[in-house]
């Protein structure tokens, strides 16, 4: 039903900015986005509340999944959407709270091909493609998934175990496009640009969440219908802020990841070790020349070079005496 699609993948030109990623405006035709959009599993019926609206998501097979930034708790999500109070489990570059459903059994013959044709070899090949990357050392993992308000991701490129990242915009509601809720693409702000080469240059630690005045949005996919899809780098920051009403329609994409099947454990260091333009770091020291170059020097070194310095200035003085 959806192969046309493989073809778009081969034929589109990868853009380079902000960094290397496929970016194909009109994914589906026309008539198969309509008939996605007005599947029962999408376009939910407007709710009165939260828990009206959970019931109504978990009625058409949508599950919570534990997903990045999120809570699985229904109650703790909705009564942290009451208050908006910080939570302590949220990401210290985060200020929302977030909650990500997933459907696990359609009801619709349509959205059910849908979710297996994401699900396929033959769609996450052409992508791996794409992208040069070995797809017999992967993993698939993906679905098609609404994201609650409140849910934030800050910037951040992908931890390093994931092969490739795709995302579709599918939004029910007809406002969507104006909306606070899409995915920006970012790169650092000049005086935070130091991080792309360290994450490259040390790639035995795991790359981290930044906060949001680290970086500066280059575009945002707004667009419904469109795709885009990278293989993560020290580059590829993006992240998502999502501020909106979900009760009238709610953020809905087709979400997947390729991941490294014999990926390493690897060491973390986050934002806050990173920050070197955190203020309340100590002083630099205003040590001379002199003295900075003597701490280079052993212990031992330094102790002869003061011996002979003195015993040449007592050689002066007793010269000097005997004058
Ligand atoms: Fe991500």
């Amino acid at each position: 039903m959806f192969e046309y699609i493989l073809e778009k993948i081969e034929n589109a030109e990868l853009r380079s900015a902000p960094y290397r990623h496929l970016y194909i405006a009109d994914l589906f035709s026309q008539e198969h986005l309509d008939a996605i959009l007005n599947a029962p599993e999408i376009r939910i019926p407007p709710q009165q509340s939260d828990d009206a609206l959970f019931d109504a998501l978990y009625a058409r097979g949508y599950k919570i999944v534990n997903f990045p930034g999120c809570t699985t708790e229904q109650k703790k999500y909705v009564d942290w959407h009451k208050s908006r109070e910080p939570d302590d489990t949220m990401n210290s570059a985060c200020e929302g709270f977030g909650i990500t459903l997933r459907l696990f059994e359609p009801g619709s013959g349509t959205i059910a091909s849908l979710r297996d044709f994401i699900a396929s070899e033959p769609f996450n090949a052409a992508l791996a493609r794409k992208f040069d990357v070995r797809y017999e050392k992967t993993f698939r993992d993906n679905g098609i998934q609404k994201y609650l308000d409140g849910y934030e991701i800050s910037p951040h490129p992908d931890n390093r175990n994931k092969a490739l990242t795709f995302m579709v915009n599918v939004n029910p509601h007809a406002d969507s496009e104006s909306l606070d809720h899409h995915t920006h693409y970012m790169t650092l702000k000049p005086e935070r640009s130091y991080l792309t080469p360290f994450w490259e240059h040390n790639p035995d630690i795991d790359t981290c969440w930044v906060p949001w005045d680290w970086c500066e949005t280059v575009e945002q996919q707004i667009r419904n219908n469109s795709l885009v899809a990278f293989a993560p780098s020290p580059e590829t920051l993006h992240g998502v802020r999502a501020r909106y009403d979900h009760l009238h329609g709610q953020r809905t994409q087709l979400y997947g990841n390729l991941w490294y099947s014999d990926a390493d454990e690897l060491r973390r260091l986050d934002w806050e070790d990173l920050d070197l333009r955190d203020p309340t770091r100590r002083p630099v020291s205003r040590k001379s020349a002199k003295s900075r170059i003597a701490a280079l020097l052993p212990q031992s070194l330094r102790r002869r070079i003061k011996r002979a310095m003195k015993r040449d200035t007592d050689t002066v003085v007793k010269v000097r005496l005997r004058k």
